[in-house]
């Protein structure tokens, strides 16, 4: 059927003036130097706003008994070959609360209630935030719905879980598993090495199952270095992540305390 054309045109409004559009100013771009503090090295990347890497990813081996000295000296260093960064965020192998430390089960003496992130502020002469590295790698991987659970499989027993993105830091590490021994006894990375892979796997596997029944997460994400050593199928909830996503925690803890301490 053909359209009815009005008898005749409305008249043809005055077309209001439309404000000359204004380009909001481009946001400063801000580097954060990510610094992943692990038992085995200590390593720092500058990244751009987006968590792209900017440097090269830079590892200085962590010393043995590494106090907060040694470790503030080391962290100093890979500033320095890092080159400029407005900021820096450190993910750190043990408790800490509000910047301050309180244990570190695989470094040396002397951190516990030691404020890694005043002395890093100062040292560094910049903002600093200090978290756990679990923390930190899940920040990075996490979608943000539901109950997720991240642990990272590396010198420790990293372990954090998300509710819709809310973070729990959590110690299971030095929970116990089985036979009198915790999860990090079973799979941190001495069993790794003194028990072999085979081994390791088939107590992982035992871990998922007991994770799964312990916080009914809805995904579960593996990080940390030994993950790439899993070598059975994982079930479709479980996903490994990489250390690129864990990168990406450095910048999210900014943004993520931002929204959380308003
Ligand atoms: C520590 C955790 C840490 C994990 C991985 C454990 O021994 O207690 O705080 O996240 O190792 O580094």
């Amino acid at each position: 059927m053909k359209e009815e054309l009005p008898a005749k045109a409305p008249e043809a409004r005055p077309i209001a003036k439309r404000p000359a559009t204004v380009k909001p100013p481009a946001l400063k771009s801000t580097t954060t130097l990510a610094v992943d503090v692990g038992g085995t090295g200590i390593k720092a990347a500058a990244l751009d706003e987006k968590g792209k890497l900017i440097t090269e990813r830079q590892k200085i081996k962590t010393p043995r008994n590494a106090t907060p000295k040694k470790l503030i000296a080391i962290i100093a260093e890979l500033a320095g070959m890092a080159g400029a960064f407005d900021r820096a965020s450190v993910g750190f192998p043990g408790v800490v609360k509000d910047g301050v430390v309180y244990t570190a089960p695989n470094l040396g003496k002397g951190w516990n209630n030691f404020p890694l992130e005043a002395a890093l502020k100062k040292k560094l002469k910049r903002p600093v935030r200090v978290a756990n590295d679990a923390d930190v790698q899940g920040l990075g991987c996490v979608t943000g719905h539901g109950d997720e659970l991240v642990i990272t499989l590396g010198t420790g027993f990293g372990s954090v879980l998300f509710v819709d993105g809310r973070r729990m830091h959590l110690e299971l590490g030095h929970h116990p598993f089985r036979n009198g021994k915790t999860y990090e006894d079973e799979l941190g990375n001495r069993a790794f090495v003194k028990k072999g892979k085979k081994k390791w796997n088939k107590h992982l596997r035992e871990a998922i199952d007991e994770m799964a029944k312990m916080f009914n997460y809805d995904r579960l994400y593996l990080g940390g270095g030994n993950a790439a050593a899993i070598n059975f199928k994982l079930p479709p909830n479980v996903k490994v992540v990489s250390n690129t996503e864990g990168l990406l925690g450095g910048i999210k803890l900014w943004q993520y305390e931002a929204v959380a301490k308003k």
